[in-house]
């Protein structure tokens, strides 16, 4: 767990760019890891260290991402043009100005896997250097598309250069040291400052990694923290990498996967197939569950021990309690399975499915807004919408709650130890009682009162053939 920052520090998230190289209608900052989007995760690590106390700079699709996460819009401040990062850090200026924060911490928003330790390392190391301007760097074999750190003759950062404004004539074969995108920056001292930023380089922007040179030019302390002095794992440099193309989304994607199903197996969740599981960031797994790959569990997903999730599954904010089993197959979404009950092969679980304890449904069935009581059945081939069904009931293959009349949604209530026989169309609002039996094939329109047999299918007729001619 990694402590608070101290009040008097405040955040901000650039997130108003529409991230052209993902090539998409999308603003970058919504494409998800895991199911949560991009800017989900920055926040995450924004959270332990400053609670609420930061605000994101929207800009492309900014309604789009409010609706995705509403708890952005009342801590947002938008750049209605895209003129760069600087242009964005100008944006909020006021709004972080009146918060009374002497210092800020920016990060890009494309950044999702960044530590929170890490963010919290450099506030300190810069705080207590009196920095001005603080960054986080690192060191690659290839710098790429990065902005480049410029050191001079004694170490001290001089300026950072955006890769398509450098000049090796000018600035020398670059050291692989990169800009992450992080920023420390104390108000008092980058405020003078934000008015020299010009956009006179390649891309015609306000960069905010121009305020380096400008911070060092007015006597200020510039530092940058760089997270791979201290021998880092090669393999971890992705955490400080911004996500700027589809594949880069990818392979910071794996790595987070990676780690999730690592430490859940080190928890002794069993999971078989470990390289095709994909479990998100907010699903709690406990010791004894079991999961089979390849399969998907995202949101709020609970399993409990004894839970069993078999291959080819997509599970979404979805409970299962202890000794539950999810078939192959089955797609299920904000369902609830008590104890002992099962689902699938090819079940389909949507919003509002309930299975008490014990119950089950079997292929090709589907539930929405519908309870299955203790032990009841639905084998095969059934549709429960907007339904209650009762303890020890059986429901018939083909079964179908007729629950919408075209304009509105109506409930079909079963009784307990019902027998609802094949091919069953109940045509709701409808209640069929306790201990009653339905033939198979009617298309019940009425209630059935408790202990009636129905039968609402027309009669076999039986005539002898046509003699033959
Ligand atoms: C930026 C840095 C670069 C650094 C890299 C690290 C600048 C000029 N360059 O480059 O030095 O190595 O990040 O990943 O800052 N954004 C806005 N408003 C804008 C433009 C961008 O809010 O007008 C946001 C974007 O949504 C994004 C972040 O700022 O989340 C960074 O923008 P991006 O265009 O990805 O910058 P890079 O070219 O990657
Ligand atoms: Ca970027």
């Amino acid at each position: 767990m990694t402590a608070a920052l101290p009040n008097s520090v405040g955040g901000l998230v650039l997130a108003a760019g529409k991230g052209t190289r993902m090539h998409s209608a999308k603003p970058k900052v919504l494409h998800e890891l895991l199911d949560e989007p991009m800017l989900w995760h920055v926040h995450q690590a924004l959270e332990p260290l400053l609670a609420h106390r930061f605000w994101t700079v929207l800009g492309f699709g900014a309604d789009q991402v409010c609706k995705r996460l509403p708890e952005v819009t009342a801590r947002c401040v938008l750049q209605h043009e895209q003129l760069g990062t600087g242009h964005a850090l100008q944006c909020a200026w006021e709004t972080l100005r009146a918060a009374s924060l002497t210092h800020v911490l920016v990060v890009n928003g494309d950044t999702p896997l960044v530590p929170p330790q890490a963010l919290s390392k450099m506030v300190h190391v810069a705080l207590e250097e009196k920095a001005a301007v603080a960054f986080l760097s690192i060191t690659l074999n290839d710098p790429r598309s990065f902005g480049r750190v410029v050191r001079s003759c004694n170490g001290d950062v001089a300026a950072i250069v955006e890769a398509k404004d450098y000049d090796r004539t000018r600035f020398g074969y670059p050291t692989g040291e990169i800009n992450a995108g992080i920023y420390l920056l104390q108000l008092d001292a980058v405020g003078p400052l934000l008015g020299q930023l010009g956009n006179n380089n390649r891309s015609g922007e306000y960069y905010i990694t121009d305020l380096v040179g400008l911070a060092k030019a007015a006597g200020h302390v510039v530092l940058a923290e760089n997270v791979s002095a201290e021998g880092m794992d090669p393999e971890d440099a992705i955490l400080y990498l911004g996500i700027n193309a589809p594949a880069e989304l990818v392979a910071a994607e794996e790595h987070m996967r990676r780690c999730i199903v690592t430490r859940w197996a080190a928890e002794n969740v069993l999971i078989r197939s470990p390289d095709l599981v994909r479990i998100g960031p907010r699903v709690q797994l406990t010791p004894g569950a079991e999961i089979h790959g390849p399969c998907e569990l995202y949101g709020q997903t609970t399993l409990a021990r004894g839970a069993l999730v078999m291959s080819h599954c997509w599970v979404k904010d979805a409970t299962l309690e202890s000794d539950t089993t999810l078939h192959p197959f089955s797609h299920v979404e904000r369902a609830h399975l008590h104890s002992g009950a099962a689902a699938g092969p090819f079940a389909r679980l949507r919003p509002g499915a309930v299975l008490e304890q014990g119950s089950r449904v079997g292929n090709f069935v589907e539930m929405k807004k519908a309870r299955l009581g203790r032990n009841a059945k639905a084998g095969h081939l059934t549709y429960l919408g907007d339904a209650e069904i009762g303890p020890d009931t059986n429901i018939g293959a083909g079964t179908i709650t007729c629950n919408y009349d075209g304009a509105r949604k109506h409930l079909t209530k079963i009784g307990e130890n019902v027998f609802i026989g094949s091919n069953t169309a109940l045509v709701a609002p409808v209640h069929v009682g306790d201990r009653a039996l339905v033939a198979a094939g009617s298309v019940i329109t009425d209630d059935v009162p408790a202990d009636a047999l129905a039968l609402a299918r027309g009669r076999q007729v039986l005539k002898s053939k046509k003699p033959a001619s």
